[in-house]
């Protein structure tokens, strides 16, 4: 049977206090949203219907990328006016599976145990619940005889609702064709004045329809994220299944409490990840890395057998068997070759390193096109801004350029080169001969001894 996934995703989350979106707010790297949007396509083939409203252009332009697709609630009259939108793109004689968009956590396993359940005990409705010690601001399941009966909210809860800990996840499963019949018989007399999908519960009791529970033990999955304190605590849940599953593929992680992998990073067997390493959006890491302690890489690549030691590389690609760091900063647009080094207080920005080049300290590479085998002394300069225009810098093969030499762009060094200590290069360095161009040192005899004279 189709499985149509409808989203909602257009309430405001005041309890964020927030400018953005609630349903935008991030953990480990991607939106709410998109987590919820990612696992429904996991499920099911059909195409999710995304419920948005508040800032709806804001959370349609950052979905865009799902292919999913998209109906506008105005007003937020609550849930099941939610639902109601949406119909348009439910078929009959299918099933509809309702997710709300702040409720980041579910596994497509239990899904897919929660489907069997329903489908084994031909339900008509079945709804996800879970038991907890501290229910409050939750929907109260109201069990009678082995039937789900219904679903009360905190607000219209009286005390002995209120002591029930078996509350509504907010996840639904429904025959289409009932649901479709029935959307509209959903009222809006509660304290919120809100229409409530919860309601539809009662509803399908009283036309005699089949209505279940399914209670799940593992409650951290359908935390619903209402505030930024719930946002840390699901950000925390869903790093420690990340840093699980990469641990269990064959990674090393010293201290999973202090490492951060995003959820589409990519690592190697047999890599080192040390504490405090941030590896963010579609980093993929080799083999036999070494990566921190500290080391902040995003959207790069990084090949095999490489170490990055507190550094930080931005949407570059760095070679085999290379070592960055410690206190290295590889800025956007850097390709790095195999077995270089990029050591300590160097900055490399837009540039391309060939292979077995070394920079091993006090450096800045902004713009340059750097050959293989190159040696850059300490506190070289790529003088690459000339208050308008930025400008490229070549040094090919094989050159070697001494410490504190500034290179103003656009300017080349050819093959096998020299640079003496100090230079400032300006114009074209020929190959294999040697570039000199500073003053000729004098020494004054007896200076400092008449100097102290006076
Ligand atoms: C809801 C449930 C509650 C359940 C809880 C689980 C109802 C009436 N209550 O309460 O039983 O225990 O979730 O987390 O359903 N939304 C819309 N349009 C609206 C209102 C809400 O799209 O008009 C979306 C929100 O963006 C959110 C989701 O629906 O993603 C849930 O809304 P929220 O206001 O957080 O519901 P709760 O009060 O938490
Ligand atoms: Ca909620």
């Amino acid at each position: 049977m189709k499985v149509k996934s409808i989203i909602l995703a257009a309430g405001q989350g005041t309890r964020m206090k927030s400018d953005i979106p609630k349903v935008l707010h991030k953990i480990t790297g991607i939106s709410l949203t998109e987590h919820v949007i990612r696992l429904s396509k996991k499920i099911s083939d059909e195409r999710p219907v995304v419920v948005i409203g508040h800032q709806a252009e804001i959370v349609k332009n950052s979905l865009t990328h799902l292919d999913v697709d998209f109906v506008v609630q105005e007003k937020q009259l609550g849930t099941g006016h939610a639902v109601r939108m949406a119909v348009d793109h439910i078929e009959k004689d299918s099933l509809v599976l309702i997710l709300y968009g702040d409720t980041p956590l579910i596994k497509e396993k239990t899904i897919n145990e929660f489907i069997e359940f329903h489908q084994e005990k031909n339900s008509d409705l079945s709804v996800l619940t879970m038991n907890i010690s501290e229910p409050f601001g939750y929907g109260r399941v109201i069990i009678e005889n082995d039937k789900l009966f219904k679903i009360v909210e905190e607000k219209d809860a009286n005390e002995s609702e209120k002591m029930v800990k078996e509350v509504n996840s907010g996840i639904y499963l429904m025959n289409s064709t009932l649901l479709l019949e029935h959307i509209n018989d959903i009222r809006n007399k509660n304290k919120q004045n809100e229409f409530y999908l919860t309601d539809i519960v009662e509803i399908f009791n009283q036309q005699g329809y089949n209505v279940d529970a399914y209670c799940i033990q593992d409650y951290s999955e359908v935390l619903g994220i209402n505030n930024r304190v719930q946002l840390a605590e699901a950000e925390k849940i869903m790093k420690k299944r990340i840093n699980e599953n990469m641990m269990l593929e064959g990674v090393t992680i010293i201290d999973p409490d202090n490492t951060y992998i995003e959820l589409d990073v990519i690592i190697g067997k047999d890599t080192i990840v040390h504490p405090g390493s941030f590896l963010r959006g579609n980093t993929v890491i080799g083999e036999n890395c070494e990566i921190g302690p500290r080391a902040v890489i995003e959207s790069s690549i990084i090949e095999s057998g490489t170490s990055v030691k507190e550094s930080q590389i931005l949407r570059s690609h760095i070679g085999f068997n290379t070592n960055v760091g410690p206190y290295a900063y590889v800025r956007p647009n850097s390709n790095i070759g195999n077995e270089v080094k990029i050591g300590d207080f160097v900055e490399v920005k837009n540039s391309n390193i060939g292979n077995g080049t070394k920079i091993s300290h006090l450096t800045y590479v902004g713009d340059g096109d750097v050959g293989e085998n190159v040696n850059l002394g300490c506190g070289v300069v790529f003088v690459n801004y000339d208050g308008i225009n930025k400008n490229r810098t070549v040094i090919e093969d094989n050159s070697f350029v001494g410490c504190n030499v500034n290179l103003i762009a656009p300017v080349t060094v050819r093959e096998n080169a020299y640079v003496a200590a100090g230079t400032t290069v300006t114009i074209e360095v020929p190959e294999y001969s040697l570039a000199i161009g500073r003053e000729k040192q004098r020494n004054i005899e007896d200076w400092v001894k008449r100097k102290r004279m006076k």
